[in-house]
């Protein structure tokens, strides 16, 4: 379970380097929703699941006061290195988002690149609890997220990067099960070092779809007020990639 997050940890920024190269433009448009969308000035913020702290290193770099908070030992010594490299102050806590007991103390809380996909119709209502009681009133909560239940690609889809002089050979596929709403997500990672020699991973996940009616239906439930965009613009009718906004 979850070798992305811990045998892979070292790897997973060059897995994905192409998210790592778009954070700007995801960053651009948080900004855009703290000014538009939250009833109140952000600072302070909440990155749950925050991983090796791609979109929280970009958080802090524009100067917002960040704490990073994931379950994975693994990723947060990579996030923790990173932000130590660029002399970065950001909070790095070791725990699960189901567990938070944060009182009104931050402005904003994240969650970024699909984690929200690891909670279940229980589950997530938990969280979102726990993100309500984290925030201060009139702040802002917005997570994204894919929905694969419309004819997202099966796989196998194989495609590579480098880390250094590894090659990294990803092969991924998806099996939906449509009545129950999960998707086992399957990844072979393959690291082929300079000599030829190959170390091989099998990631083997299982993620919660939800539809973007779905988590609007179910944020309303928590929120005052909830919106659902579509991958950085407003939504479209054929977007595939959605963020929700929530306004406590
Ligand atoms: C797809 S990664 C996203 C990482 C990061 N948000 C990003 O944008 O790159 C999913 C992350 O969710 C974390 N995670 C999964 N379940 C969690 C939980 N219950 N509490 C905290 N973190 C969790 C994993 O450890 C992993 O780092």
């Amino acid at each position: 379970m979850h070798e992305l997050y811990t045998v892979l940890a070292e790897y997973y920024d060059a897995i994905y380097r192409r998210r790592v190269e778009r954070i700007g433009k995801e960053i651009d448009f948080v900004e855009g929703l703290f000014e538009n969308e939250a009833e109140r000035e952000v600072r302070k913020i909440l990155d749950l699941a925050c991983g090796t702290g791609i979109p929280t290193l970009e958080l802090a770099r524009r100067g917002y006061k960040v704490t990073g908070l994931d379950l994975h030992g693994e990723m947060l010594t990579v996030a923790r290195r990173k932000a130590e490299g660029e002399g970065l102050k950001i909070e790095f806590i070791r725990g699960d988002a189901l567990e938070i007991d944060f009182e009104e103390k931050f402005d904003a809380v994240t969650m970024f690149f699909s984690s929200i996909m690891y909670f279940d119709d229980s589950a997530i209502q938990q969280l979102f609890n726990s993100v309500k009681r984290a925030l201060k009133p009139g702040g802002i909560f917005i997570a994204d997220f894919p929905c694969w239940y419309y004819g997202g690609r099966d796989g196998p889809i194989v495609w590579d990067e480098r880390k250094g002089d590894e090659r990294l050979i990803m092969t991924d596929w998806r099996e939906v099960e449509p009545a129950t709403q999960k998707l086992h997500f399957k990844r072979l990672v393959q690291i082929v070092r300079p000599d030829g020699s190959v170390m091989a991973f099998m990631v083997d996940d299982e993620l919660n779809i939800y539809t973007p009616r779905e988590m609007r239906l179910l944020a309303e439930k928590h929120f005052r007020r909830v919106k659902i965009y579509g991958d950085l613009h407003e939504l479209r009718p054929n977007d595939r990639r959605y963020w929700l906004v929530a306004v406590k």
